[in-house]
């Protein structure tokens, strides 16, 4: 017997540009759904799916729970999430959308699919186009040639992590670095030194890092400024910025593990003989 029921949800990413970077489902999912329910903070990008969709309820606001006392950035979320499931239980496809990729660094959706389906609902996500997509084309990097390190950083910060000097590493959201109390979307000089000489453990303080801001919409440009690490604090940081710091060493060749696989090779049918 099918138990599934009637609701229907699909998380869709709506890309980091405005225009031609959502995916042709998610352009469906969106024109389709009964409702859309979005946090996307591009207006232009607002605008126009507040045009194409059959309902629409925009999640921004909720992030004036975090200025209430006793509340954060997790409360926002979980509320955020509740919204999307009171949808769901009513019967209806709901299509959410968040900007870049719907699962990355977006949390409201993971959690929104868990529990749809913990309560018996269909619940898909759909792939976006991520910040990290676009600074890989928009530099002009690929994370296959050295290997590609990525993290929160106050994440990095706060926890023992073992880096890859060798590899790329992407940090996210620097402009809320060691923003411990959830409510604010800020950091200061104080905090980023703190990043840097923590950074400074793996890397020369003379290293050079990338700031990186994809363009959101065409009049909009690219942010690549590159700086030295150790002056990271006096940079200029908000929160749609993301550190990307190219390897500082080249790769070295593990050679006990070569010799073993060397030792693997199978050898020619004419020497087995
Ligand atoms: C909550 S995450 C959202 C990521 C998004 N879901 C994605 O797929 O890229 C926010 C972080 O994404 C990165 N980000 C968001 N907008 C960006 C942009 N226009 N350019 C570069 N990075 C961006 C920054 O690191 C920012 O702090």
């Amino acid at each position: 017997m099918n138990t599934q029921k009637i609701g229907k949800l699909i998380c869709v990413g709506t890309g980091m540009r405005m225009a031609g970077q959502m995916t042709p489902i998610a352009l469906s999912h969106i024109e389709t759904a009964d409702v859309v329910i979005a946090a996307v903070p591009n207006p232009f990008a607002r605008k126009w799916l507040q045009g194409v969709a059959k309902e629409y309820i925009c999640l921004l606001g909720y992030y004036s729970d975090c200025e209430v006392e006793g509340k954060n950035r997790r409360d926002t979320y979980r509320r955020m999430a509740d919204t999307i499931l009171e949808h769901l239980r009513a019967g209806k496809t709901v299509c959410a959308a968040f900007y870049g990729h719907p699962g990355i660094f977006a949390c409201i959706s993971h959690m929104a699919i868990a529990d749809a389906r913990a309560e018996g609902f269909s619940a898909v996500m759909e792939p976006g186009i991520s910040a990290e997509d676009c600074l890989v084309a928009d530099i002009g990097i690929d994370p296959g040639k050295f290997g590609m390190q990525s993290m929160e950083t106050t994440q990095y910060m706060i926890y023992q992590r073992k880096l890859d000097p060798s590899s790329l590493l992407i940090l996210w959201q620097p402009g809320l670095a060691g923003e411990l109390s959830l409510k604010r979307f800020d950091t200061n000089q104080a905090r980023l030194q703190i990043l840097v000489d923590k950074l400074a453990r793996d890397y020369p303080l003379e290293h050079e890092v990338i700031l990186y801001e994809a363009a959101t919409h065409p009049l909009e440009a690219t942010r690549i400024d590159r700086l030295m690490l150790k002056d990271l604090p006096q940079a200029r940081l908000q929160q749609i910025t993301t550190l990307v710091i190219p390897p500082a060493y080249t790769l070295q060749i593990d050679q006990e593990i070569v010799d073993l696989l060397k030792a693997t090779t199978i050898a020619p049918l004419a020497d087995a003989a």
